[in-house]
């Protein structure tokens, strides 16, 4: 007996001793290597000195810590980012690269999705988008699924939705009350999880999305909250989860959900497909798009379910970032604000259009100082700072530098937004640099920096570059118009003068907003 248990422990020793080594390769020997492989390529940008474990993520925290957004560093980076055709980020145990320069998005490009590929890492949000073909490769089936979702979202399907953007951008405003403060990111929640509510299921389907089910905290105790808080929670507790011990020494504990965070974040997922599948069951609407993607005999029971979800979990958030950001931009620069109200004006857009709800696709495309604010605005500051996970299918070159197969890759979208190569002042707000009358335009096109191809990246490149890009931006134009003509908004001050202001998914920042109605 007594060998017995001698054995085993012996044993154990030796399974424990395995383990540690692992880790220690993992967490430490395999990141050092290749932070010392890529240091020696010109055009690769990695940090002066290694950073054990957290790697550039320390440098995150920090900024974090000081109240600044998650992706000022880089915006501060982005002059070292001269000359420079990737970056090797890490983030402790996972070494990735990120596409710096137009020529490295152009090479990478071609490459997808025959030799490099969406790959889901198993980590944080992969997790909440199974079933979903957001994190799948490009199998027949996902391509296929790709298109069905596509053909909803060109300019012409989106524009049949402007009745349903007024509506809803009007409707959340109606409550809120004079001279009182909002957080603003919770404001444009509600309305676009409304707007995408009443465009896959119908208005009648609002109602039940807005109903509350619980919501398991943290702390223990259980809020009662409706889906869209529950999916916007479950977003950030999933994103936590990838800075979790658990998830970097042992993921198949963290995968399996027996325990929390993981369990509890699981549990809350469930809540809300559980939530999604009841307004799925109840659509009655024949013109919504569940109905449409009902009646399609191509795809199965559960892609169909997962596909109203990659509707929501890839639509909704994204464009409420993007909103938040334009209207604090607008309030940082009178001029601008004043200028583009006046053009709304002039268009003979006021109360009247937005109450019968009366905007048209034609309308909206005359607003041209409307279209440069948008894009200046995701130039700036756009929802997400990079694109989701790719990996290489084999051994590749991107400008020159060798990534070995399976190595994760992704497009960093606002190193090149803050490039200084590519664009004048690129730290400044200035919606002129898109117009082509401008003087701005045009001292900007002298110096050969006007933003041109693979430089404008908000939405990403490539054969898996998001494919909402018209229904985001016509329904950024609607709110904005509906928020203009019936409100004017003061912004907290003190936003103004910090240095590192920004709202794009994963800022902690909370946007307070102090409402004016207009008379
Ligand atoms: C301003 C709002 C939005 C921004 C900035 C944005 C940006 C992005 C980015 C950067 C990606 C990743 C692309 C890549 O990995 O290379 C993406 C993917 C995606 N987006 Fe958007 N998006 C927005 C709104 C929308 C909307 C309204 C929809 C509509 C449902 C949508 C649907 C998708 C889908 C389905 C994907 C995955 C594409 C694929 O895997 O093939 N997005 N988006």
């Amino acid at each position: 007996m007594y060998q017995i248990l001698i054995g085993f422990l012996k044993w154990a020793g030796f399974l424990a001793l395995g383990y540690f080594l692992y880790l220690v390769y993992a967490l430490l020997v395999y990141p050092y290597m290749c932070w010392r492989k890529y240091k020696k390529y010109s055009n690769v940008y990695t940090t002066p000195t290694f950073i054990p474990i957290l790697g550039d993520l320390k440098r995150i925290n920090e900024d974090m810590k000081k109240g600044r957004v998650h992706y000022y560093e880089k915006m501060q980076k982005a002059s070292e980012m001269k000359g420079k055709d990737i970056r090797i980020k890490f983030e402790g145990y996972n070494p990735l690269i990120l596409l710096q320069s137009n020529k490295a998005i152009e090479e990478f490009a071609k490459l997808v999705p025959s030799k490099v590929d969406r790959v889901n890492t198993g980590r944080g949000l992969g997790k909440v988008g199974l079933g979903t073909f957001l994190f799948e490769k490009s199998t027949k089936r996902t391509v296929m699924r790709r298109k069905i979702l596509t053909s909803f979202l060109s300019l012409n399907s989106s524009s049949r939705h402007i009745p349903a953007m007024m509506r809803h951008t009007s409707d959340v405003l109606k409550p809120l009350k004079q001279g009182q403060s909002y957080d603003f990111i919770d404001i444009a929640n509600v309305l676009t999880f409304n707007i995408f509510t009443s465009v896959l299921f119908g208005d009648d389907m609002v109602e039940l999305a807005n109903r509350v089910r619980p919501y398991q905290n943290p702390d223990g105790t259980t809020s009662m909250l409706p889906l869209r808080d529950i999916i916007i929670n479950s977003f950030k507790s999933h994103f936590v989860q990838i800075f979790h011990p658990l998830t970097a020494t042992c993921k198949p504990l963290a995968d399996a959900n027996i325990i929390n965070p993981f369990k509890r974040d699981h549990e809350n997922y469930q809540v809300f497909l559980e939530g999604m599948k009841e307004l799925y069951k109840n659509c009655k609407d024949e013109t919504s798009i569940c109905m449409q993607i009902l009646k399609n005999e191509q795809t199965t029971e559960s892609e169909k379910m997962s596909d109203l979800n990659t509707f929501i979990l890839a639509g909704a958030e994204t464009s409420s970032h993007g909103i938040v950001s334009t209207l604090f931009f607008l309030k940082k620069h009178p001029e601008t604000f004043a200028k583009l109200r006046k053009e709304i004006q002039d268009a003979r857009i006021n109360k009247e259009t937005v109450t019968n709800e009366s905007l048209t696709r034609e309308k909206i495309e005359e607003l041209d100082y409307l279209s440069c604010v948008i894009k200046e605005s995701l130039r700036i500051d756009g929802p997400g700072a990079e694109s989701f996970f790719y990996s290489a299918k084999q051994n590749i070159k991107l400008c020159g530098v060798p990534i070995p197969k399976g190595f994760p890759i992704k497009v960093d979208l606002f190193s090149g937004h803050y490039n200084e190569e590519y664009w004048k002042d690129p730290t400044n707000f200035v919606p002129e640099r898109y117009d082509q009358e401008s003087e701005f335009y045009k001292q900007a096109e002298k110096e050969g920096k006007i933003g041109r191809g693979f430089s404008t990246r908000p939405f990403s490149h490539g054969f898996r570059a998001c494919p909402g890009q018209s229904f985001a931006v016509l329904e950024m134009k609607v709110a904005i118009i509906v928020i203009l003509t019936l409100i004017d908004y003061e912004v907290d001050p003190e936003l103004f003068q910090k240095d590192g202001v920004g709202f794009g998914i994963g800022s902690t920042i909370v946007p307070s907003f102090k409402v004016d109605w207009q008379s």
